[in-house]
Formats: C-alpha cells, structure tokens, sequence
C-alpha cells in the first residue's frame, strides 16, 4: 500500500522531456520537484530494479518476517515454512486493511485485524471465518484474493532485493562489481556470517531522495557542512592515546571530515554501471581508520587470522571503499559494518533507515565499535546527518524557485573511462553524473 498518494494530475512527461532534463553536466530542477517526474521514478526506478529489501538476518526462521518498503509499498519480508523469501504486500485482499503494525515478527499465518482473513507467509489465502456465508463463486484460490508478492526477490549472500519487474537483469548483473563490498561485509566476520542487530534508526527530511545518494560521495561539502563538529573536535583537547571504543571514536569522526581539499582531492572516487559508485582510499588516507592499533582490534584480527590465515585476513582488512552506493536505495560502509536505505516518499520528502551488523566470531568491542559508528553519523541525534539533513531541506527549499532551472554538476568532468568504470579524483562530481545516467536508462525506458 502507498504510504504517499502516487496519483498525478498531471500526465506522464514523454521520453524525449525527460532527457532534456539531463545534460553532461547540469541537471534541471524539475528532477528534483516535479510530482509527475517522481510518479514515474517510483514506476520505472523503484517499480523495476533491484531494490534492497532486507537482510536475512532479519528473517532467520521459518515464519519470521520484517517489515519493510519496495518503493512506495508497504511490504513485509518473509520467511515460508519451506525456508522460501518472499516479499508480498502488507495490505489484506478484502477491504485494504494493512495487515502488520509491527517491525517485526514471527508467525505462521498474517491474520487481519479487520475480519480476521488469514493469510500464509507467502501471501495465499488460507481462511475465511464464516465461510459458508460467502458465494459459491468465491475461490479461495482466485489468485486476485491472494497478496500481491513482488515476482522477483533474490539474495546476495543474504542481503534481499526484490523487483516489481517480472523480467530483467539479474540480481548479480544489477550488482556489478558492488558484489565485492557485498563479500567484503560478510568476508570480515571470522565465522562468516553477519546479523543486523540492535534496531535501526529512521531519519526523515524535507528533500528528494537522490540529494541523499548525491552527498554520500560529496567530498567538497565536509569542510563547509560539518565545520562545526570538525572545529569541536580540534578544540577538544583531550588525550585519547587509550583507544577506548567510545569517545575516541567520535573524536576521530568528526577529525575526519576536517581533511583539505588537497587530502579530499587525492582520493579516488569511482563510478559503476548502473549508478552504483563510492569512494576509495578514506580509510588509509587519514585519521578514520578501522584497523587501530587496541586491544579490541587486535582480538579482532587474531580472530580473523585465525579463521582465515594472516594473508588472506589481511587482504579482506585492506579493502578500503567508503560510502559504497548501490543504486538506487542502499548505501554501504563495510568497515563499520553499517548500511542505510533509502525510501522516497514524495518528491519533497525521504525516509533513511540506517542499521548495523554485528560481526560472528568478532570480540563484543567490535559490536559496541559499529553501535557507536551508527550513532555518531546517522542517529537524528548525529551531529554529522543532522547538517547534511539541513541541507537537503535548504535544497529543495531553494529548488522550488524556477527563476534558475538548471543545476551544476560538472566538478572534474575530465574522467577517466576505462574497464566499464569511470574513475576520477576525489572532488569529482561524478558519482552525481553516474546517477543520472542510471536514472536516463530508466527513466526513458519504453513502459
Ligand atoms: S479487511 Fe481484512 S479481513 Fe476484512
Ligand atoms: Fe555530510
């Protein structure tokens, strides 16, 4: 069920209007602002790529499910009593009452709170009280009286897409080389498995979806958005030689967004297929490193070398990418084990659910690490999110005005093409321009 009316007065602007929005190094406001444009993205971006649903974590018994979002649907992930994923519509076939209020739950079947129709995991009808009283044409296995289910979900070693395009690219082909962060999460657990724990936090904001995947590779932003938690922390003057888990790590997290244009600029930033793109170098560049030398992180990589002997821990510690993007609504930061999912709601308004993982095999600290990452860069409380938030409201507040329709994207527009990537360095806005070349793909994509 739409959580935002999707319904537009206006008609659906035709291909050839759509790519004049987008030019080699500008884009127009209406992307930003525009219902119309924002009806067709939910139809042609989140109505038919992979979207990130959930993780399997989430859902690891049979019965189990979770709630979540596929573009503007309001869906639950679930988990049959065969151990089969599906993902069906959290909205009851008799009247449209939504089925389950809760994050979520495990049971064997989604009864209604309305007239108690029963519903199995995987969406078919199984009961209706007073049966007798219904037609003698009512089929309880008219598939119409079914849920609706999403007809493609897939896993990525354990990370759960689903697409409401019953045809189209698999699941790996959409993932590109964003596979190797994907094995990369799961390959630093000693034990090699990883659970979400510890809930998620939800932040909302006053501006389109894509600002968000925009600012992630942003590195001209730092020193100007976030100057005052960057200046807290060189004013504190404490000494955090004993790497506690806790206050040194939001210390050298606020240091980091202090680097100068030249340390930003000597970066990579690399673009992918499909949108996808993120950032390398950040951690072995400066301050923010996640390989410290403390007794937590030691009793990490003993764990770690212990599973997987000293090289090969060593090389899965050294993969150093930060902000990683699959395009269109998941953001991943290995190293702290973090994601954040991106949900449209309206042209003018989006929900991020940022979550952490904790590590199997891993000393408690390294949990704690990650709670902690969490907190500092994506709780409401963040003094990090908090301004990039800001922004995006001041965004879109000022793109409602049309005297200036068009908007600069050409930073570093000099970039290197090469082995299906586009790599440039770091102050480059060319995550920004791989985005729209995805969204142009979609966006005129025959219906
Ligand atoms: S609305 Fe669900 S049973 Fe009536
Ligand atoms: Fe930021």
């Amino acid at each position: 069920m739409p959580l935002a009316s999707n319904s537009s007065a206006q008609p659906a602007p035709g291909a050839a209007e759509i790519a004049a929005l987008v030019e080699p190094t500008r884009v127009h406001r209406r992307a930003y602002t525009d219902r119309a444009i924002f009806d067709l993205e939910m139809e042609r971006i989140f109505g038919r790529a992979w979207i990130f649903v959930a993780h399997a974590s989430q859902i690891p018994q049979p019965n189990d499910l979770v709630r979540t979002r596929l573009g503007l649907h309001d869906v639950l992930a679930t988990r049959d009593p065969e151990g089969l994923v599906h993902v069906v519509l959290n909205r009851c076939t008799h009247r449209g009452t939504t089925l389950c209020s809760v994050e979520r739950a495990n049971a064997a079947s989604l009864v209604c709170p309305y007239h108690a129709w029963t519903f199995g995991l995987d969406g078919t009808l199984r009961s209706v009280p007073h049966r007798k009283s219904m037609p003698a044409s009512f089929d309880m296995a008219d598939p119409r009286l079914s849920l609706f289910r999403a007809p493609r979900v897939a896993d990525y070693r354990g990370f759960i897409f689903a697409s409401l395009a019953g045809d189209g690219p698999a699941l790996e082909d959409f993932l590109g080389d964003m596979t190797d962060v994907l094995d990369n999460f799961i390959d630093r657990a000693p034990n090699g498995e990883v659970t979400q724990e510890g809930g998620a936090f939800r932040l909302e904001y006053r501006g389109n979806w894509k600002l968000h995947h925009e600012n992630a590779n942003d590195t001209m932003h730092p020193g100007f958005v976030h100057e005052s938690s960057v200046n807290a922390a060189r004013e504190d003057g404490r000494d955090y030689a004993e790497p506690v888990y806790d206050e040194h790590q939001a210390h050298v997290q606020m240091l980091s967004n202090g680097f100068s244009v030249r340390e930003w600029q000597s970066l990579g930033l690399q673009g992918l297929a499909n949108g996808h793109s993120y950032m390398d170098g950040f951690y072995t560049k400066g301050i923010l490193s996640p390989d410290r030398d403390d007794p937590i992180s030691r009793g990490y990589r003993d764990a770690l070398e212990a599973a997987r002997g000293r090289e090969a821990a060593a090389g899965i510690l050294a993969m150093d990418r930060f902000n990683n993007l699959v395009w269109p609504n998941l953001n991943i930061n290995a190293q702290y084990q973090q994601i954040r999912v991106v949900q449209p709601v309206a042209p003018d308004r989006t929900i991020v659910r940022a979550m952490c993982f904790r590590l199997g095999g891993a000393p408690e600290g390294m949990f704690h690490r990650a709670v902690r990452f969490l907190t500092n860069l994506s709780s409401p409380a963040s003094m990090i999110f908090a301004d990039d938030a800001e922004i995006f409201e001041k965004v879109q507040a000022g793109l409602s005005d049309g005297r200036r329709e068009w908007l600069d994207q050409s930073r570093g527009i000099d970039e290197a093409v090469g082995n299906g990537r586009i790599a440039s360095a770091g102050t480059s806005e060319l995550p920004i321009r791989g985005q729209y070349r995805a969204w142009l793909d979609h966006m005129t994509a025959a219906p």
